[in-house]
């Protein structure tokens, strides 16, 4: 395992926010972190990168971290592309590719702009101007640019159009097969397509551990962890494409982009802030 977190607390606030979190992420592959919204998913990845104070065991790479500051636990080899992407807006692609450089780690430029040929066409575009999509990948390739062991992405396709969903799918996928990947996502079809392993949080705790695509197969235990079902007009769109009428899009529509919707709408999101 790459990744061990045992019996992680966190407080913020007074609020007693991650209670006792344990999981470990696989050395190869995606690990899907799931989980509605506000159950601790951010604050988890969070107490990983020494961004809040969290009490219990962290291991990376077998050796313990969770004594360390976040630029040591970063210079182990962990990358980390935030919820908010931390784009520096003002500045171009390469100067943000340039801050984001590392001593001591070899700087793979050549992987970036080669999964990422947009980036290299706008390398002189300040960040802000890009799109949201666009940025997405620039938070994406810093955490590829380094020699990291372990990239953290928290919730790279929210807000995006599901075209884009797409090719920040394919950016992943690539990505994941060099280096492994705990992913927070609540795209589900993009979960099914990446992850193997699943971990689901509930009110700060664990509450389910396992293949991602044996819990998606269980319509009923997919409900009562994510609060999505099967149901027509249950499912939650994109924003930007509005269901057909009458049914939902199917999950992989959304990843693929030309999938017809299905008979029967298999879950397909748990986002429960969309319209
Ligand atoms: N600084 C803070 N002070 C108090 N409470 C906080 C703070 N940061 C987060 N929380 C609370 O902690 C809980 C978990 O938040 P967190 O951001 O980890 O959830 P999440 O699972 O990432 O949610 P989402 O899916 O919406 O991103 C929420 O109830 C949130 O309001
Ligand atoms: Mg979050």
């Amino acid at each position: 395992m790459i990744l061990e977190l045992d019996d992680v607390h966190v407080t913020l606030g007074g609020s007693h926010i991650l209670q006792g979190v344990s999981f470990s992420v696989a050395p190869i592959g995606v690990t899907a972190l799931l989980g509605r919204n506000g159950v601790g998913k951010t604050t988890t990845v969070k107490a990983i990168l020494g961004l809040v104070r969290r009490t219990g065991r962290i291991d990376f790479g077998g050796d313990p971290v969770h004594r360390l500051r976040t630029h040591e636990i970063v210079r182990r080899g962990i990358g980390y592309a935030p919820e908010d992407r931390c784009v520096f807006a003002k500045l171009t692609v390469t100067e943000n590719l340039a801050l984001a450089e590392r001593r001591g780690s070899a700087h793979a430029y050549d992987l970036v702009y080669e999964l990422f040929p947009e980036l290299k066409a706008r390398s002189a575009q300040a960040v802000g101007t890009l799109s949201g999509g666009q940025q997405q990948m620039v938070a994406i390739a810093r955490t590829l640019l380094n020699d990291n062991r372990l990239i953290v992405v928290d919730e790279p396709t929210k807000g995006l159009a599901p075209k884009v969903v797409t090719e920040v799918a394919e950016v992943l996928e690539r990505a994941a097969e060099r280096v492994p990947m705990l992913l927070v996502e609540q795209n589900l079809a993009l979960v099914r397509r990446l992850a193997g392993d699943g971990v689901v949080l509930a009110a700060g705790q664990v509450v389910h551990r396992g293949p991602v695509r044996e819990l998606l197969a269980d319509a009923a235990l997919t409900r009562e962890l994510l609060g999505v079902g099967q149901a027509r007009g249950e499912s939650v769109t994109p924003p930007t494409r509005p269901a057909p009428s009458g049914g939902s899009i199917h999950p992989l529509a959304i990843v693929k982009d030309r999938q017809p919707p299905d008979e029967v709408s298999p879950p397909e999101s748990t986002r429960s802030d969309a319209p």
